[in-house]
């Protein structure tokens, strides 16, 4: 949906929604919501969500509601876009180098409470002298590779790092240390239990030797901080991580949906739909009108609602659905009806859409309850 669209409007039933839409079932949404939360409460770990997949300082507004202690971003321009909607309290969980936006992260830690992740005595160096420019102060996170083989020092680096932090601590500096940013992200879809937790106990070795050495260094380690939807039932387990980043639990794609489930983890529904129409009917295969436009499938292919089936490429305007196997085209839907997609990967789906429909009583009966703008859409620097 974009600005030229009619919008729909609150109350109006879910059929009337014009098509291709970005929808959120907010029953669905909310017991996600609140699982998650009772699940960091009863842990006795903290809740910081990851806002990267949502995007909306409403949704940011709810987690905080329930007992986030903040979300994070892993943009400059997604801080300052939520900041902007009334988000104070955001980490940063990512490395920033350029000086034209340090400058900015600094001018915002003006603004709000602000942590970033640094993984080079450069980029402590750069951080430290825009923070000491911009008169403001900042938590920073040392981050370490726990297995990604993406940004992060090794472990053993730790202590060297948080030194050269804290020697940028106020009252000179403005650099506080706040702990260690751990996050494996190749390990959420691996999608054995086993395969997660055996990745997960890696990283916790890692995340220990990170706490080690910098201990050695004489240095008080506050916090370790990462996890995300695939792991983090395992990563409180091993009583490393004291702050959960996780995020995609909040809508369940179909790429998470296709994990086996630890026993120890809540389970997530399905949130997040792009709602689409029947434009055109073949013999053996309906088109419909949501295509790379309406939803990513960097992680594989959207998954039918309720309905038999499957969606392949037609190109950035279609999807092209076929009968499941076995099956023939009675099991097609009809020329207008309407069909359902799951996202293959949420993230980059709702980085497509102006706004969140939010759909109150279900997909088939519900009725349109709010519209959410998605403040943080297109901020990709
Ligand atoms: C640093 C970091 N933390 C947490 C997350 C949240 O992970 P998920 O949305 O898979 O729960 C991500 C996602 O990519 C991430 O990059």
């Amino acid at each position: 949906m974009n600005a030229g669209a009619p919008l729909p409007r609150v109350g109006d039933p879910v059929e009337s929604i014009d098509t291709p839409a970005l929808v959120v079932d907010l029953d669905a949404m909310e017991r996600n919501l609140a699982a998650m939360a009772a699940f960091a409460r009863s842990h006795g770990v903290r809740l910081r969500p990851h806002a990267k997949m949502h995007k909306s300082a409403t949704i940011a507004r709810m987690q905080r509601a329930a007992g986030a202690v903040g979300v994070c971003v892993q943009k400059t321009s997604e801080a300052e876009a939520l900041a902007a909607a009334g988000i104070d309290d955001i980490y940063l969980s990512n490395e920033v180098i350029d000086v034209a936006k340090l400058a900015r992260v600094a001018a915002l830690a003006k603004r709000i409470r602000l942590a970033i992740a640094v993984d080079s005595s450069e980029g402590i160096e750069r951080l430290a002298r825009a923070v000491a420019a911009a008169g403001s102060t900042i938590d920073v996170f040392v981050e370490v590779d726990v297995g990604h083989g993406r940004c992060g020092a090794p472990a053993a680096a730790a202590g060297q790092l948080a030194q050269h932090v804290v020697s940028h601590a106020p009252p000179d500096g403005g650099l506080r240390f706040a702990g260690v940013q751990a996050y494996h992200g190749s390990a959420q879809h691996l999608r054995g239990d086993a395969e997660r937790a055996a990745a997960s106990q890696h990283a916790a070795s890692l995340a220990r030797a990170a706490q080690a050495s910098i201990g050695a260094a004489g240095i008080a380690c506050p916090l370790v901080t990462g996890a995300g939807t695939g792991t983090f039932a395992f990563d409180v387990a091993s009583g490393v991580w004291g702050e959960l980043q996780a995020g995609s639990y909040l809508f369940m794609d179909r790429d998470y949906a296709d994990n086996d489930v630890a026993a120890s983890a809540p389970r997530f529904e399905h949130a997040l739909f792009v709602k689409s129409r029947v434009i055109s009917r073949g013999a053996a295969h309906a088109v419909i009108d949501a295509g790379h436009k309406s939803h990513a499938i960097d992680s594989g292919p959207p998954r039918l609602w309720q309905r038999a089936g499957t969606w392949t490429s037609g190109g950035d305007e279609h999807g092209i659905v076929r009968p499941p196997p076995g099956g023939d085209s009675g099991d097609l839907p009809a020329l207008g009806e309407t069909v359902w997609l799951v996202p293959g990967h949420c993230d980059p789906t709702v980085n497509l859409h102006d706004r969140y429909v939010c759909v109150r009583g279900g997909l088939a009966a519900g009725v349109v309850e709010a519209l959410w703008p998605i403040e943080a859409r297109g901020c990709v620097a």
